[in-house]
């Protein structure tokens, strides 16, 4: 068993981009809207504030009261989207049950949706010609690909299919010629599934609900559980060992790909709002 190094990956891109962001007149900017007190999305934003200062972008942190309505955050996307020096917006979820989710994403411009929720950016992904790519699924590719995990042919399974994760991997998977199964609440015998395929992305959010898989199999485990033993994947680790080739660990696995690829998305929304201008300067 090979454990995969997604902290060490992750730091590697992060560097590849501060880099970049030297050489730049100008700083990319990435706006963060944080509405409530969840503490997991004030660590999570916490984390993505601290990637920016040390890559070098330019960092906006707005908070909203638990209480606000949604034509104030539509009015912040707004003007979100009309500031020429944010390049990115992100809208932490989950948002309160008031809030219409799906109207909110729907309000961010889409070169300016870093998180690949929009459904512009979704459907995009799912004719095969992807652009804004949501983080976590591409940096659950992006540790496969850096990992030389050979995609083309193989079956791969996905559980668990959530706007933000489930179903734009499966999309992935399905554009690298993998043969992909998703896998719900509601599938019948999970484990046969698991059983039968040669790569497993693990996205429920129950912890260590997979404790068997195929001989040699690859797997991915996104789950962030946090459980009286401190923070604990989908995947039983110790249960599946002898089997998997190579298998992300939790924490430190899949986590810190989804801010080094927040960070490359920004990065890349900076990249074409200056191409086009070049392309329209006619330099
Ligand atoms: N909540 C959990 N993961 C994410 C994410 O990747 N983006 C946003 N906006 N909210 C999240």
């Amino acid at each position: 068993m090979t454990i995969i190094d997604g902290k060490g990956i992750a730091d590697k891109i992060r560097e590849e981009i501060r880099l970049k962001v030297a050489s730049l007149d100008t700083k990319p900017g990435l706006a963060v809207v944080l509405v409530g007190e969840n503490p997991a999305s004030e660590i999570y934003v916490g984390m993505k504030e601290k990637a920016c200062q040390e890559i070098g972008f330019l960092s906006k942190k707005i908070e909203l009261p638990a209480v606000c309505e949604q034509v104030e955050l539509l009015d912040i996307i707004d003007k979100l989207n009309h500031d020429p020096s944010i390049h990115g917006i992100l809208v932490q979820m989950p948002l309160p049950k008031h809030i219409d989710s799906n109207e909110i994403i729907e309000a961010i411009k889409p070169e300016k949706d870093v998180d690949g929720f929009h459904p512009i950016n979704l459907g995009k992904l799912l004719i095969g010609k992807p652009d804004m790519i949501a983080c976590t699924p591409l940096g659950c590719l992006e540790l496969l690909k850096r990992s030389d995990v050979e995609l083309v042919g193989k079956n791969a399974c996905v559980i668990g299919r959530s706007n933000i994760v489930g179903k734009p991997m499966a999309s992935l998977l399905l554009n690298e010629d993998c043969t992909v199964t998703i896998c719900h609440s509601k599938t019948k015998d999970l484990n046969k599934v698991i059983m039968s395929n040669d790569i497993v992305i693990a996205a429920v959010g129950v912890p260590k609900l997979i404790k068997d898989v195929k001989e040699g199999a690859v797997v991915i485990d996104v789950g962030m559980n946090r459980t009286e033993e401190g923070l604990v994947g989908d995947v039983d680790l110790d249960a599946v060992k002898e089997k998997v080739s190579l298998i992300t660990p939790v924490p430190k696995g899949v986590g810190p790909m989804t801010i080094a690829m927040l960070m490359k998305n920004t990065l890349r929304a900076y990249e074409k709002v200056h191409n086009f201008e070049v392309l329209y300067d006619g330099k």
